[in-house]
């Protein structure tokens, strides 16, 4: 009998759930459920979803450790007897895009405020961050605030409720997670309790109280199931955030890019030293090895396409079609889509705009083509921010729902300039969250060498003058939002 692990990627849309042979990284089973729609949602939904999971991946009875990788930087605010406050606030909710403005005012303000919180924290304060939600509560829900005993993240919420325990000691993190909370110092690895303090406007003495999730090492055991659930065998690994995960998943190192178009865009890159890059463009994080993984991340990755295709009333093989018959450039069409704010640039009220329309370019296939390079010259912008911050590229993975559609892996390697890799299509954040479980359970310094990605590379001709004009209209809707 093979020893069994479970990987579980609590993502934005779902819960999956994959279970591994732990010295092969065979997959054996899998299980998913959905999680409810919206910015804002309690955590109790991502716990009902997590058990459907499990059961539909046929148990936990004989798998030996699990990990959970979650979608970064919700808040998870937990009363004194470990009940959450209200509901989570998640990573695309932008409502506290002020209090991220207010938080780098409040240390100079411009590049300096700037360049003081990526000195203490290794990034900007964006909507996104955990440290910008609770300025937020503070502000707008005091008495929410005062109330605020521990504060989470999706993923170490979810380890804590499959341990069973409602101690608020016992809650745990990675520092890939911690990382994109806005109130730990990534660099040195420990939580800065002055920024939690102002955040939440209270003293020090006052943030010192409140729990924050221990932060366990990459391969530390933060405890057992609940056995009380028959899950008393099982070693709970510390989990990551989900992009620190999928690069867990893919066996990244330093050179590697994965570009990810999920709910978000994101481009990843392993580096040996931390990123500190105060224009905000790449985020100074964590990743779950004990190494960095900056990261640019857009708001607007596949819903790009989701809602280009439901505009031309096709499906989304029916938007690569449409888009892979036009031209590259589109007839001069050109789509920003920055759909509902963005937050690299960090536009937090901005909206989309295509600009160019023509008599040549008003119609289905320019719009298709404009719609995917518009998505692929958003990753481009955030790739560059990473060079220019002296990251390593040597090879770049795309891998997300929309990396499927046959049009972004043709076009990305003319967007991007440079050939790409396409993974069979798998779950890299629950793979990822697998090899960490399998990691916690073998007690080597090291993951185990799983070998079970399989991948297609994909070349093109570059075409810079699609980014251009790109880059031109991008700046429009920055001086106009
Ligand atoms: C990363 C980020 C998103 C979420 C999505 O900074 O906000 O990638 O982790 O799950």
């Amino acid at each position: 009998m093979p020893t069994l692990v479970a990987g579980i990627d609590s993502s934005t849309q779902s819960c999956k759930v994959v279970i591994r042979d732990a010295d092969t990284g065979e997959l054996v089973r899998t299980g998913s459920a959905k999680h409810p729609e919206g910015t804002e949602v309690a955590p109790a939904a991502w716990w009902d979803a997590l058990l459907e999971a499990i059961t539909a991946a046929g148990g936990l009875d004989d798998v030996a450790a699990a990990s959970i990788g979650g979608q970064q930087h919700g808040m998870v605010a937990l009363d004194a007897q470990g009940s959450v406050i209200r509901d989570a606030l998640l990573w695309n909710d932008t409502r506290s895009a002020d209090a991220a403005d207010a938080l780098i005012r409040e240390y100079g303000g411009g590049s300096e405020g700037a360049g003081a919180w990526t000195a203490m924290t290794g990034s900007v304060p964006v909507a996104s961050l955990t440290v910008t939600k609770l300025r937020w509560l503070a502000d707008a829900e005091p008495r929410n605030a005062e109330r605020v005993a521990a504060v989470a993240l999706p993923h170490d919420w979810l380890t804590w409720k499959l341990s069973g325990s409602t101690e608020l000691s016992d809650l745990a993190t990675d520092r890939s997670d911690a990382s994109g909370t806005g109130y730990f110092d990534t660099a040195a690895g420990s939580y800065r309790f002055d920024l939690l303090a102002r955040a939440l406007r209270i003293t020090e003495d006052a943030a010192r109280r409140i729990i924050l999730p221990r932060v366990a090492g990459p391969a530390e055991q933060v405890g057992t199931g609940d056995a009380a659930r028959g899950w008393g065998h099982l070693l709970l690994g510390p989990g990551a955030g989900d992009n620190a995960a999928a690069a867990l998943g893919l066996g990244m190192s330093t050179g590697d890019v994965a570009i990810s178009i999920g709910t978000s865009g994101v481009v990843s890159a392993v580096s040996p030293k931390p990123i500190q890059d105060p224009s905000g463009m790449v985020t100074g994080f964590a990743d779950a090895t004990g190494e960095f993984l900056p990261l640019a991340v857009t708001l607007n990755g596949s819903r790009v396409l989701d809602g280009a295709a439901k505009m031309l009333g096709v499906d989304h093989a029916g938007l690569a079609e449409l888009a892979l018959a036009a031209e590259p450039g589109a007839n001069g069409l050109t789509l920003v889509p920055y759909l509902e704010g963005e937050r690299t640039p960090n536009l937090p009220h901005a909206t989309g705009s295509f600009i160019g329309l023509t008599r040549a370019s008003m119609n289905p296939r320019d719009v298709a083509r404009a719609a995917v390079e518009g998505l692929l010259c958003g990753l481009a912008d955030g790739l560059e921010a990473m060079t220019s911050q002296g990251v390593p590229v040597e090879s770049i993975t795309l891998i997300g729902g929309a990396a499927r559609s046959a049009a972004v892996q043709q076009i990305a390697p003319a967007i991007l300039g440079r050939e790409v890799t396409v993974p069979a299509p798998g779950e890299y954040v629950a793979d990822g969250a697998a090899r960490q479980a399998a990691w916690v359970l073998s007690g080597s310094a090291t993951p185990p060498a799983w070998s079970t990605v399989q991948t297609q590379t994909i070349t093109g001709t570059p075409t810079p003058q699609v980014r251009e004009a790109y880059a031109a209209r991008r700046e429009l809707i920055a001086a106009r939002d």
